[in-house]
């Protein structure tokens, strides 16, 4: 049975890229924002963004209409009945999560396939919540989700290898490159950049140079597209702090605690791009970095 009606839940920075890249593939996509009110600033955050492509020229005006006419954004969870497979985008809480998939199951039909696109948390226990276990996979996005190439695939002891082969063909068909990986926190690249990202943090607190060298040094030195002080700040300091936490709580490595500053950046809601304030002073363009 083919994909051929997605659904998102979640309309943060991830889910509504997600939505647009699946938009952008011809697939029927419907978007929930889960904490209600308007969505007309979503429809306009996607206006934007291919708005950009087609002043580039990589779109035509009457494609990027197609585009949207194949987007649904609503708060209405409902809407999603008719899905062959819903990807979670929500807030990066397990009982959250739990309670949504829980909701999901009875709503959508039986054979509608449920993902969660979270960056660290265990695909096992989400799916500890539906009586049907062998429904729910994690496949993770990376940001921003319409140009990075790369889907992880979490399949669960529950999941059948059928499933895994059609989300894999599934993955190739909408422009990405899947890998399978087992379900431990962090899977493979938060397992591998979030401590990456920490120790840049660590070095910076020492004092080892200033953001900018560090964000330099790590672009020009390694052919990085953005320095870890910088991608830190773009992903969210919010979630950056979520990953190293539970990194932390499941290996207890000391290296893979959150760093004290970040702990502050967050409790002061800088969160990086997204709040204006971060590693870097986004109010000037380009940014400006801090000293903190
Ligand atoms: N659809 C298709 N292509 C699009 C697009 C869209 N909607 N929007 C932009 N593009 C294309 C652009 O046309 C451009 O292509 P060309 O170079 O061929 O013109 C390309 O994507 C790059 O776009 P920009 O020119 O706007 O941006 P840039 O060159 O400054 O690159 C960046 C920006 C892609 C973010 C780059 O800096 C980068 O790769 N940074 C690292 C990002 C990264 O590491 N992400 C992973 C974070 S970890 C994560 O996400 C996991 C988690 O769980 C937290």
């Amino acid at each position: 049975m083919g994909i051929e009606t997605v659904g998102i839940v979640g309309t943060g920075q991830m889910g509504l890229g997600i939505a647009q890249l699946l938009a952008q593939q011809g697939i029927r996509t419907v978007a929930i924002k889960m904490t209600g009110g308007d969505v007309s600033g979503k429809y306009a955050t996607v206006d934007k963004s291919l708005q950009k492509l087609v002043d580039r020229e990589k779109l035509t005006a009457e494609q990027k209409e197609h585009i949207l006419e194949a987007l649904t954004i609503t708060t209405d969870l409902h809407e999603l009945r008719d899905c062959d497979l819903v990807i979670e985008s929500i807030v990066e809480e397990m009982d959250r999560k739990q309670q949504l998939f829980h909701e999901l199951e009875q709503i959508t039909s039986e054979t509608c396939l449920l993902a969660s696109n979270t960056s660290t948390l265990g695909i096992t226990e989400l799916a500890s919540a539906v009586q049907h276990r062998e429904r729910l996979v994690g496949l993770h996005f990376f940001n921003p989700a319409t140009v990075m190439k790369l889907v992880e695939i979490i399949p669960t002891l529950h999941t059948p290898n059928d499933t895994v082969e059609r989300l894999h063909k599934w993955v190739e068909a909408i422009g990405k490159t899947p890998v399978v990986v087992k379900d431990e926190t962090g899977f493979i690249v938060n397992r591998l950049l979030t401590p990456y990202m920490v120790d840049a943090i660590r070095a910076y607190e020492r004092g080892l140079a200033d953001a900018a060298a560090i964000d330099t040094a790590m672009k020009l030195g390694c052919n990085h597209p953005m320095g870890p002080l910088e991608l830190a700040d773009y992903i969210g300091l919010d979630i950056v702090y979520h990953m190293a936490t539970n990194l932390y709580e499941t290996f207890k490595e000391p290296r893979l605690a959150p760093p004290p500053l970040l702990r502050t950046l967050v409790i002061a809601e800088q969160l990086g791009r997204k709040s204006g304030l971060g590693f870097y002073d986004y109010s000037t363009r380009p940014a400006t970095p801090r000293k903190l």
